[in-house]
């Protein structure tokens, strides 16, 4: 038998039957609820999206309660310890794991793309040296959409494919090309024969000096860290990649949006947060005192709570693994033990506990940057590049959805009911 749910008006004492599918019901049902002839219809009021699906997808499936994350079905966990992020792209995008010869053609398309055009390196040249290489980043993904016009075709296959192996291919070279301008020094060109994170980290710190020799722990770490950060469903970068691409615009303009959102300290800008909360901080005496802070209101705990998550981040918890393999290498990172008093008295304070605020994936994130040598600002840009292919499988999913249509929400208007304009002259 088909569910459905019985909806009581009071107002008019009229029953209706809507259908739930997938344990949700449509929206749009609801409409059919009216008061009178004059009322438009029922809605529902759902400021940040607390309880609405805007689409049916098959790529990340997160349980809040119990700490699950996995792409396409397989859990989290075994893509950080078997995958490659370079596979897992692949995984995203395609909706399976790729044989070995699907992969080398995957990592071939990659690396041909890596490389700038000439006119956007130009491009990045005009940025003030202290620019915050984030805003450097989404500013630079969206100039991408005057350099490929192709991109437009969003409905044809083979120029998505491009754009996406372009993008992939791409978001290190800016990435590493914002820091190195930030620093004055010119680009590192890519280098096809190392690894996704090998080339990037040699992008970064290689000198006119001496070639950089990418160590094998540093690289594999990178490459965790940018698995665990591929996708998460809809949050708020996703969505609006979604809403931006729903206008039928390129996929670069669409990502300039995401990233922007991405860049925000309540997103993935919560990792560069963390890391001067925790310096602001300074000693771990001073733990308790800020704690209290937060308690009072002045100010968030950064790196902790979540709106999906009502129990450890699964992310965090590898994280703080792959930290330990990093500081073998790099020396302790001092902040840490800040960081781990933090958490010791968080999880046992009730105003953490009663509002289930557990640890996140920016939380043990920035050290491990920080031990590698990256600046707090390159963290969100770092979260940006893995979370390229997220948004881009997200995009072409919503592209390819017969249901989706122009992202457009509703209000409730509370403004001045209609009035007439008054001449300065006459207004007092
Ligand atoms: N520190 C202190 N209190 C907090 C925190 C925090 N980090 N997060 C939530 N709360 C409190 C909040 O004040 C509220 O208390 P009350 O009910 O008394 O008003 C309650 O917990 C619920 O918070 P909310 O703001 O309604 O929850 P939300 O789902 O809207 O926000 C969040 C989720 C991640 C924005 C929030 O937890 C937060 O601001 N965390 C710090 C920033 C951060 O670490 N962001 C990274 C998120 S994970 C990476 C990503 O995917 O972007």
């Amino acid at each position: 038998m088909a569910e459905t749910l019985t909806i009581t008006d009071n107002r008019t004492g009229k029953q209706y039957e809507v259908p739930v599918t997938d344990g949700v019901i449509r929206a749009t049902d609801l409409r059919q609820v009216k008061s009178g002839p004059d009322d438009p219809g029922l809605m529902t009021y759902d400021p940040a999206f607390m309880n609405t699906a805007s689409c049916r997808s098959r790529i990340t499936f997160i349980d809040g309660d119990k700490g699950i994350l996995e792409y396409r079905g397989y859990p989290i966990e075994q893509l950080a310890e078997g995958s490659s992020y370079l596979e897992t792209a692949y995984l995203i995008v395609v909706g399976e794991l790729p044989t070995s010869d699907q992969l080398e053609s995957w990592k071939g398309a990659i690396t041909r793309h890596a490389a700038l055009p000439e006119n956007i390196e130009k491009l990045m040249e005009g940025f003030q040296q202290d620019a915050h290489p984030m805003g450097v980043f989404l500013s630079t993904v969206g100039a991408l959409s005057t350099y490929y016009p192709d991109a437009k075709h969003i409905s044809d296959e083979q120029s998505r494919s491009t754009q996406i192996h372009r993008l992939i291919a791409k978001v290190p070279t800016i990435a590493a090309y914002a820091y190195r301008h930030g620093i004055g020094q010119p680009l590192n060109q890519p280098d096809g024969n190392l690894s996704f994170t090998g080339n990037f980290l040699s992008m970064l710190f290689q000198t006119k000096e001496a070639k950089y020799k990418v160590n094998p722990v540093l690289e594999k770490a990178l490459d965790v860290l940018f698995i665990l950060h591929v996708d998460h469903e809809q949050n708020c970068s996703t969505s609006a990649m979604r809403g931006i691409g729903s206008s039928q615009v390129d996929p670069y303009s669409a990502m300039a949006g995401a990233a922007a959102a991405l860049y925000g300290p309540l997103h993935g800008g919560a990792n560069e947060a963390v890391l001067r909360m925790l310096n602001e901080i300074g000693h771990v005496d001073k733990v308790p005192a800020f704690i209290k802070r937060v308690k009072a209101g002045e100010g968030r705990l950064m790196g902790f709570g979540h709106r999906v998550y009502k129990s450890y981040d699964p992310r965090a918890k590898i994280i703080k693994r792959t930290a330990d393999e990093v500081f073998e290498v790099t020396g302790r990172n001092p902040l840490l033990d800040i960081a781990l008093e933090l958490e010791r008295i968080a999880l046992q304070d009730d105003y953490f506990v009663s509002r289930k605020l557990y640890p996140n994936v920016d939380f043990y994130s920035g050290l491990i940057y920080e031990a590698m040598k990256f600046p707090v600002t390159m963290f969100p840009v770092m979260f940006a590049i893995a979370r390229t292919s997220g948004w881009i499988a997200q995009w072409q999913e919503m592209v390819l959805d017969s249901e989706q249509k122009i992202s457009r929400p509703r209000q409730i208007y509370l403004g001045s009911a209609r009035r007439d304009y008054v001449t300065i002259a006459k207004r007092t």
